[in-house]
């Protein structure tokens, strides 16, 4: 959609909040991609409230948020989410959190298939509030290409100082094999990530023996 800012085949990490059939408000970290068609997909676990919450109402909103202790109350600890963090929207059966009154996204859905033990929403984004002040969503492949990084420049010393085969440069070798994956699976579509990850690696191979 014009003026969204997010690319297409990557996960970003969101807040999702939606209404229960009592009207009661929820909130929880979901991950959320754009397809090839533009629509926003996001896969719910059959045993989430938010899967229930959009099977029934079939409407959610996404919120931007980098705030780490609403990821973490929202995943775990939702008893300590007043209401009063959640504002209604006109006409629309979900609720924004007000934190992200300027960073959100109202999807409506679709389509809904199943993928196991989760459903995939298909949904159509109907409207959205992006502030200009809008930072990129989060996504795991910048933080996972961030801790790659920093194994490398690590791999490159110990490798000259401890020795190629070393215990500590074999663990961060590890380390960075888990982030690629990490990266893999996160931005399937996206070139930029899996690229810039081939050209460390590449690094790495021509730098130790
Ligand atoms: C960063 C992050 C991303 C998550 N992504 C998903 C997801 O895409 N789908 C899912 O079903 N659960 C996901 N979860 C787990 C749910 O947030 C968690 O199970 C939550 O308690 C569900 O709450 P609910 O039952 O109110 O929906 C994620 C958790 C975190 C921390």
């Amino acid at each position: 959609m014009k003026g969204l800012p997010l690319e297409k085949g990557i996960i970003y990490e969101t807040i999702v909040s939606t209404f229960d059939e009592k009207g009661k408000p929820n909130a929880a970290p979901m991950g959320i991609s754009i397809d090839s068609n533009g629509d926003l997909i996001l896969r719910a676990f059959f045993q989430t409230d938010t899967y229930q919450n959009m099977h029934q109402s079939k409407i959610c909103v996404i919120n931007f948020t980098c705030n780490p202790e609403l990821f973490v109350i929202c995943a775990l600890f939702q008893d300590e989410l007043p209401e009063e963090s959640f504002k209604k929207i006109t006409k629309i059966s979900a609720p924004v959190l007000k934190e992200c009154i300027n960073r959100y996204i109202i999807a409506e859905v679709k389509n809904e298939k199943i993928e196991l033990e989760r459903a995939i929403f298909e949904c159509k984004i109907v409207q959205f509030q992006i502030k200009e002040d809008f930072y990129p969503p989060y996504t795991r492949a910048f933080s996972s290409l961030l801790e790659i990084l920093i194994h490398t420049t690590r791999v490159l010393h110990f490798s000259k100082t401890k020795g190629s085969t070393s215990p500590e440069v074999i663990r961060l070798m590890e380390l960075i094999k888990y982030h690629a994956n990490v990266i893999e699976r996160v931005s399937f579509d996206n070139l930029i990530y899996n690229q810039l990850v081939d050209k460390i690696l590449e690094k790495i191979s021509s730098e130790i023996e």
